[in-house]
């Protein structure tokens, strides 16, 4: 972990408008993602919703003590934009590939292109999370983690995707009840 990558965390965290504006997870989320992708052989991460790329850092130290790389997705170009000056600040821009539109189509493209990912990070639009997840299933490797964010605050909005993964053969799964909550799952 950099700790350039650290006071760029910080120096975000103490501008909370800032973060809660733009839905940025709370810091142990970040610290929970970073210690998931950090025991994840491999480290090619995907993260749909980057916002202004505070989750995208955690995860990105991850990667980068990993060897591994971390692809973004977002369709608000000013968000993106953001996210990339903050992940340069930290000193990540080497790890981190910005992708710019609707995440149904990026994921549709990296499937074309036969992308696999060692860890998904599910937290853009909520009523789309079940699309997410069938076209990240068959680019998880096995052992994959995926974590959704917003199981509980945001719940009713991805009951399909609740569902699906809790009957799904693919994966182990359990649920954190933090206030947002998050699904986690590993891909088997
Ligand atoms: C909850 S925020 C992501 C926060 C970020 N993961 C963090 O914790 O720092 C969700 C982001 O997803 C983006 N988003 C929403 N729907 C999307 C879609 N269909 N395709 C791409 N991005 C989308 C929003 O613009 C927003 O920036």
């Amino acid at each position: 972990m950099t700790s350039s990558a650290l006071d760029i965390a910080h120096q975000l965290e103490v501008t909370p408008d800032l973060l809660r504006n733009n839905w940025c997870v709370p810091r142990e989320t970040g610290r929970f993602l970073h210690l998931l992708a950090l025991n994840t052989p491999g480290a090619r991460i995907c993260e749909v919703g980057t916002s202004i790329g505070y989750s995208t850092l955690w995860l990105a130290m991850a990667a980068q003590t990993n060897g591994g790389a971390v692809d973004t997705l977002e369709y608000f170009e000013s968000r993106q934009e953001l996210a990339k000056q903050n992940i340069e600040s930290a000193g990540l821009s080497g790890v981190v590939h910005f992708h710019l539109g609707q995440a149904i189509d990026l994921l549709k493209q990296f499937q074309a292109q036969q992308a696999q990912f060692d860890f998904a990070f599910i937290d853009a639009a909520k009523k789309e999370y079940i699309d997410y997840i069938q076209l990240l299933e068959p680019m998880l490797t096995p052992g994959a983690y995926v974590v959704a964010d917003n199981t509980r605050s945001h719940r009713d909005e991805m009951l399909d995707f609740l569902a699906y993964m809790e009957a799904s053969p693919s994966f182990d799964i359990a649920e954190l009840e933090t206030p947002n909550g998050q699904l986690v799952a590993r891909k088997r």
